[in-house]
């Protein structure tokens, strides 16, 4: 496995990823309307240990420091998302401005600092009056997406290049609507194949207003996505594996870059038919300038009776989620999406990993196992870029501990250290060698080692 150490481009944007719900907190400030997120959270039994994202990191009033932090790390760049529930507190009608005032604050802040801000406008908290009103089943959701990217983009759209409409959709569809294990815990298999459909079909109407009012934006969509693998070379694993490609991957990369669903999925095609109307498949398809890749870890599947089921090798190392570690997977996935898709270009909008970090008697948080992680990796992505594919940048999730959906605050996927009774920020390990390693790209002199506390 290469080391991370191989060539980047001189341009090459190296960032950090974080989302509105799972950092910002003050969840009833300055006119912020109840999302499916806070609705969830608050019923019994749906968030391990009744964990919420009421105050979360408490982003919303510390950004100035989280921005220092950073400028310390030397990011080229920063990914947030936008609480739709800030700027259209019942979902559709009037804007609230101060919702937009935050966002603006934050933008410019990060610009003064020298950070390309990436906005992403849906990472999952749907505002609670539109979940009412029939939610992402119903098209008039999608619609009501798009009078949300007008207000944002026109406020931001000045200042804010890169825009990313959706983050993983297939999470949000099949999580959130047929598993019931996130907001907002529906368990409808056709609700979650309306509710991809419907995300797509916004992810298209909304890069049309984005240019609408920003010519020059730059818009993507930010894809979970995961190269398979069959567990043997038996005909029924291999089948189970395009399956499984089928249900996860190409369900959203087909209509993006080819303006269909996946012919071999039958049963799921039959599904969907009743929701697509004239014109919408060329709606999705429409260009976009570039692919965010969200992935962590590979599939391995295997035939069984009841279905294509997925396995870890017995000899592989996980993280703190259960997820296996295997670098090579990121460098086949991105080389086959720019072999079969040929994006214009791609950004690696989420990768990392969590570990039950603890902090030391010295204050210091030593998290070896995710610097190896982010070493191999940013390896594999170098390969990639290597081996030809158009990877423009590189966000490692998260920047810091935050609350993480179904499992609150229970993992750690941050570089920083979140002590959530204090609310410190503790740069752990892996900060401080993610900021040598961006430092020795930029070609500046390599700065002090490790720092403690
Ligand atoms: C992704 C989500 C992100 C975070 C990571 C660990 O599925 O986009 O919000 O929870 O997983």
């Amino acid at each position: 496995m290469p080391t991370a150490n191989g060539s980047f481009p001189q341009d090459f944007l190296w960032g950090a990823a974080t989302a509105s719900y799972q950092i910002e907190g003050a969840a009833r400030e300055d006119g912020r309307g109840e999302s499916v997120w806070d609705r969830f959270s608050a019923t019994p039994g749906k968030v391990r240990n009744a964990d919420s994202g009421e105050i979360a990191c408490d982003f919303y009033h510390r950004y100035p420091q989280d921005v220092r932090l950073m400028r310390e790390l030397g990011l080229g760049a920063f990914r947030f998302s936008i609480a739709w529930p800030r700027i259209f507190p019942t979902g559709r009608g009037r804007v609230n401005q101060a919702g937009l005032d935050f966002y603006d604050r934050l933008v410019d802040e990060l610009l003064a600092n020298g950070i390309e801000p990436f906005a992403t406008l849906f990472h999952w908290d749907t505002p609670q009056a539109l979940e009412d009103d029939g939610g992402w089943p119903a098209r008039s959701t999608a619609a009501a997406f798009v009078e949300y990217t007008e207000a944002v983009v026109g406020r931001l759209g000045d200042r804010v290049r890169h825009w990313i409409t959706h983050n993983e959709p297939w999470v949000h569809a099949w999580i959130g609507h047929s598993w019931g294990k996130h907001a907002p815990g529906r368990t409808s298999e056709s609700d979650a194949v309306a509710t991809a459909h419907h995300l797509l079909l916004s992810h298209g109407w909304a890069a049309e207003a984005i240019r609408r009012a920003s010519p020059d934006a730059q818009v993507g969509i930010a894809l979970n996505l995961a190269h398979t693998y069959p567990a043997s070379d038996a005909p029924e694993d291999e089948a189970a594996a395009w399956r499984v490609d089928g249900a996860g991957n190409r369900w959203f990369l087909d209509p993006i870059f080819r303006g269909s669903y996946p012919a071999d999925l039958l049963d799921r095609r039959e599904l969907v038919a009743p929701f697509v109307l004239e014109g919408d498949m060329e709606a999705i398809s429409a260009p976009i300038d570039f692919l965010g890749v969200n992935s962590y870890f590979r599939f391995v599947v295997t035939a069984a009776d009841e279905g294509p089921k997925l396995v870890n090798p017995p000899e592989s190392k996980v993280t703190d989620m259960g997820w296996e570690v295997y670098p090579d997977g990121l460098r086949r996935l991105l080389v086959r999406l720019s072999d079969e898709y040929s994006p214009p270009a791609i950004y690696i909008t989420e990768n990392g990993a969590a570990f039950g970090d603890v902090r030391g008697h010295d204050g210091r948080v030593r998290d070896p196992e995710r610097t190896a992680y982010l070493e191999s990796h940013i390896g594999a992505v170098s390969a990639a870029v290597t081996a030809g594919a158009p990877i423009r940048g590189y966000f490692v999730w998260s920047l810091l501990d935050n609350f993480e959906w179904a499992e609150g605050y229970s993992k750690r996927f941050g570089i920083v250290y979140v002590d959530y009774p204090t609310l410190e920020r503790v740069p752990k390990d892996s900060f401080y060698w993610y900021r040598d390693f961006i430092a020795t790209r930029r070609g500046a002199p390599k700065p002090s080692p490790i720092a403690t506390g």
